[in-house]
């Protein structure tokens, strides 16, 4: 089946009435759901399914065995993400194999495709949740213990959906068969629009981060209490939201965000006794934590001002990535030249960079808009891609 034609099979998996587009997360009902398609695809093209103790899952084409060459992605979202972000990698990857099955092509060496599990974070918080896990970027006990916004921890989560908890963690011999890590994914910007180019090779991926800022203060009523007598959180995380978009400015490329802001209780006629907000920033080299180091200082004088207090939290970060060198040059002489392009999105392409040569392709987005339903490809584009990552594994894999 064609690559538009695999995502067509899931478009109704996972729909957002509330929010729009797409709300998919790790060990989630739409999840489960898309895992089970996956596997069923997979075993449909003669492919051997297993999933390893993170939740990543491996679909290998032949016996596993060290240098292979793996593909894939994610198909977790964002909250109401689109539709493209993550399942693009993976119905290309399916829709690859079928397409050099068809041409007789069998891999001289071993071969897999994988779907990494929580790339978005968007459950329990940490992006490339699974790729961090299969490398041991993160700790597995930090991993076991983080929760999502109902306090479920992502090792209960785990054990719900049949994963033993204590085997979390790094996997050094999975890891050691991957020889290189190739992911395509839809692009999440406007490059591909400017430069009239359906796909490109990937160069870059910048320093990103996220951080929560914890503002306490004093809950109280919304009518009784004089202002004069307040302690709002509300004001330093309003301030801090300000301040961010004001001192990210002053840094050149710099990219820094509040998407996520939680008041505890959250009631219209009660003042806050805590609002959590949740910072994403990203600059390119090793600007990152001096910006929020501003940001932290900017985030203390306005709580100290309301009589409030704030903790800041590191949930994640990851440095500077540039994808592997030949694999980039031998991507771009396949392809015939395409443009390379550097991005501000985070990938488990640029966690697996950092132990095995790994590159990226993007495939144009028309829209230039990702992390919304608005996120798109045009069918055309879909197959060029499938088409492309099609070609390079025939090469990287014979
Ligand atoms: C993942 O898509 C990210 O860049 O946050
Ligand atoms: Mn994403
Ligand atoms: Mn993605």
């Amino acid at each position: 089946m064609t690559a538009s034609g695999l995502l067509a099979e899931i478009e109704d998996v996972g729909r957002d009435p509330k929010r729009g587009g797409y709300s998919r997360h790790a060990f989630d009902a739409p999840e489960q759901d898309l895992r089970a398609w996956f596997g069923e695809r997979a075993l449909g093209l003669g492919l051997d399914v297993d999933t390893d103790h993170n939740g990543n899952i491996w679909a290998w084409w032949g016996p596993p065995g060290p240098d292979a060459v793996v593909t894939g992605s994610h198909l977790d979202s964002v909250p109401g993400g689109g539709a493209f972000d993550g399942p693009l990698g993976v119905v290309s990857a399916l829709a690859a194999v079928e397409a050099l099955q068809a041409r007789g092509f069998r891999p001289g060496k071993p071969f897999a495709v994988v779907v990494f599990t929580e790339e978005e974070g968007g459950r329990f918080g940490v992006p490339c949740l699974g790729s961090r896990l299969l490398t041991g970027t993160i700790d597995a006990g930090k991993a076991r213990g983080l929760r999502d916004a109902d306090g479920v921890t992502f090792a209960e989560a785990a054990a719900k959906s049949g994963f033993d908890p204590e085997l979390i963690g790094a996997d050094p011999a999975r890891l050691g068969q991957i020889g290189r890590f190739l992911e395509l994914h839809v692009e999440q910007g406007r490059g591909l629009i400017d430069l009239g180019a359906p796909v490109a090779v990937g160069s870059t991926v910048i320093a990103h981060g996220r951080w929560r800022f914890s503002f306490a203060g004093q809950g109280n009523h919304a009518g009784a209490t004089l202002l004069a007598d307040r302690a709002d959180p509300m004001l330093p995380a309003a301030a801090t939201v300000t301040a961010v978009r004001r001192l990210a400015k002053a840094v050149p490329d710099a990219r820094a965000t509040v998407g996520r802001l939680v008041p505890t209780p959250g009631g219209t006629n009660v003042i806050a006794s805590i609002v959590d907000l949740w910072l994403d920033a990203r600059v390119p080299g090793s600007v990152t934590p001096a910006l929020v180091e501003d940001i932290t200082r900017a985030a203390e004088a306005a709580a100290a001002e309301e009589g409030c207090r704030v903790t800041v939290t590191r949930e994640s970060y990851s440095d500077d990535v540039v994808f592997d060198d030949a694999l980039r040059r031998d991507l771009g002489g396949w392809l015939g030249g395409p443009p390379e392009l550097p991005t501000g999105a985070g990938h488990d392409a640029a966690i697996l960079a950092g132990f095995v040569p790994s590159g990226m392709l993007y495939v144009r987005n028309p829209t230039g808009i990702s992390h919304s339903p608005e996120e798109f490809a045009e069918a055309a584009d879909v197959e060029a891609g499938a088409e492309a990552l099609a070609g390079v594994l025939e090469r990287l894999a014979r």
